[in-house]
């Protein structure tokens, strides 16, 4: 199966995400965790839990890993694995490039 190649689309500024938090953002009509870790660095994963449907966007930044308000699972944002369960499938993560006040996911 061929995959799609990935195009980059601009998501605003996102200079205001504060390290530990994080944001919801929508791209083509995939939800995004957008967050930024405590050494500033920027990321994004799948905004809904694999455990059940809930926003990862409500729930916390530790370390490497976005943990689930719900029920406590734990994600690692660099590579979407699931760390802490009771989810079984890892999290999608996307790439984000910076350029001047713009930030560009690729999806
Ligand atoms: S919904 Fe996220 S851990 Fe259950």
């Amino acid at each position: 199966m061929e995959s799609k190649p990935l195009t980059e689309h601009e998501i605003g500024p996102v200079d205001d995400v504060k390290p530990g938090f994080l944001r919801q953002v929508s791209v083509d009509g995939v939800g995004l965790c957008v967050g930024r870790l405590m050494d500033g660095t920027l990321f994004a994963v799948d905004e809904m839990c694999t455990h059940e449907e809930v926003s990862l966007v409500d729930g916390y930044v530790d370390g490497d890993e976005v943990e689930c308000p719900a029920h406590g699972s734990r994600f690692d944002v660099r590579t979407g694995a699931v760390t802490g369960e009771p989810a079984r499938v890892p999290v999608r993560c996307f790439a984000l490039r910076v350029e001047g006040e713009k930030t560009f996911v690729a999806l």
